[in-house]
């Protein structure tokens, strides 16, 4: 084993010393190289003996990393090499004749350059590899690469639907511009994207990539598929808005006799008005396309506004006088619930708006509520009911109401979002 190591080795060292006995040569050569290249040669000319055909460049793009995606000021900065390559007809020569020099690579300042510029960029317009003093490497051929590192900082439309199941694309558009831009064609050798150096980004998934050549050549286009990775707003937005509004319904079987009714529910309506406008820092300020999740915040609000004010009603019909009697459309109401519901909860005695029924009892000993609101037995006979009676009616109805509206609408809601936005 060990025999076949030093075999290998031996090997691989005299392939490296043979290669590079091929390569060798001195400065010497290569200045002179140089120096019969840079005579008489003109850096504003595009590189073409035949003037009036077309050079065609070929472009590539290397996503390293997403910097940052910022949704809101709808902005994208992504790092990326750019390789730019294209034949350079006035720069071949015989590697023979300078010692075997096949390959240069020298500063960009001396040859031409293509000038391709990002157009919807955040900054000034430079050409890729324009603004640094880059390193060209020229082939004996006349093939000439530029490898420049850049960042780009680009607008992007963002689609903020199915926050925070959301998915944006972001197109680079890349074009040719100088004098010459009727001469010069993009090219590419691949639809997408180069991804072999991409760190990942924490909060958001980079799909998919998408390029392509349009309007004859002229325009490079890169398309970026950046999915959200939601966790981040579920647990710290999601998770505590339904949490909170679930805990809003728990007002309607809040005692009246605690008096704490209101402050309560008014306590969860503010918190979740901080929740909407925490979203509302999170999402871009645009009206279309609103976040669906934005539309969910407000129905939450809504129905804490609605608890509010059901809540005053039904404290209201608390304090009503106990001398006036529940006449009319209330009372019909009020004795056919009360029949289904006796019905339908007799057998169940351990429910908490009992315990509350029965608290009330000591409480209003000397009012004479004799029948507890929910006096079952009394239900089939046509009962007279009391202010206090319908309030508590009204409290469980709403309650059950409340509780059903929520619970469906979420699950709904979530679900739909959640089918729509893969
Ligand atoms: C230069 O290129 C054009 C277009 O390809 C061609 O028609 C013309 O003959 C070429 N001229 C020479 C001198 O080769
Ligand atoms: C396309 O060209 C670039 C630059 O020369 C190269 O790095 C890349 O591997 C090529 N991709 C394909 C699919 O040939």
């Amino acid at each position: 084993m060990s025999l076949l190591r030093g075999f290998t080795f031996i090997l691989v060292i005299s392939v490296i010393s043979c290669v590079a006995q091929v390569r060798s040569y001195m400065m010497s050569d290569v200045k002179q190289l140089l120096e019969d290249k840079l005579t008489d040669y003109n850096r504003d000319i595009r590189p073409m003996l035949n003037q009036t055909e077309d050079l065609i460049l070929d472009i590539h793009m290397e996503v390293a990393a997403i910097v940052e995606f910022d949704e809101v000021n709808q902005k994208i900065i992504i790092t990326a090499p750019m390789i730019l390559q294209w034949s350079d007809e006035s720069l071949v020569w015989n590697p023979a004749d300078y010692g075997g020099v096949d390959e240069l690579i020298v500063k960009s300042r001396h040859f031409w350059t293509p000038s391709v510029i990002l157009t919807n960029t955040f900054t000034a317009m430079t050409p890729i590899g324009g603004g640094a003093d880059i390193d060209l490497v020229i082939k004996s051929n006349g093939g000439v690469t530029l490898n420049s590192p850049d960042v780009f900082s680009a607008t992007c439309d963002p689609d903020v639907t199915y926050f925070p199941w959301d998915k944006h694309t972001c197109t680079l558009l890349f074009l040719h511009t100088n004098p010459y831009t009727n001469h010069v064609i993009l090219r590419t050798n691949s639809t997408k994207a180069g991804t072999a150096y991409y760190a990942p980004h924490r909060a958001w998934d980079l799909e998919d990539t998408e390029v392509k050549i349009s309007a004859g050549g002229a325009h490079y286009e890169v398309s970026l598929h950046l999915r959200r990775r939601p966790l981040f707003v579920i647990v710290n937005l999601i998770a505590p808005v339904i949490l909170l509004s679930f805990l809003n319904v728990l007002t309607f079987l809040t005692p009246t006799e605690t008096g704490e009714r209101l402050s309560y529910s008014i306590t969860i309506l503010l918190a979740i008005a901080v929740f909407l406008t925490i979203v509302g820092d999170d999402l871009p300020k645009i009206s279309s396309p609103m976040s669906v999740f934005s539309y969910y915040l407000l129905a939450v609000l809504s129905l804490s506004c609605f608890i509010i004010f059901a809540t005053f009603y039904s404290l209201n019909l608390y304090h009503m006088d106990e001398n006036k009697e529940v006449t009319g459309l209330w009372k019909s109401i009020a004795i056919l619930l009360k029949r289904r519901y006796s019905v339908k909860v007799e057998p169940d005695s351990s429910e908490p708006p009992d315990l509350a029924e029965n608290k009330l009892a000591d409480v209003d000993t000397e009012k004479k509520v004799t029948k507890g609101p929910f006096d079952f037995n009394s239900a089939t006979e046509a009962p007279n009911i009391t202010w206090k009676e319908l309030s508590k009616l009204v409290d469980r109805v709403c309650f059950v109401v409340c509780l059903a509206v929520l619970l469906l609408g979420s699950t709904m809601f979530f679900s739909l979002l959640n089918a729509a936005a893969f």
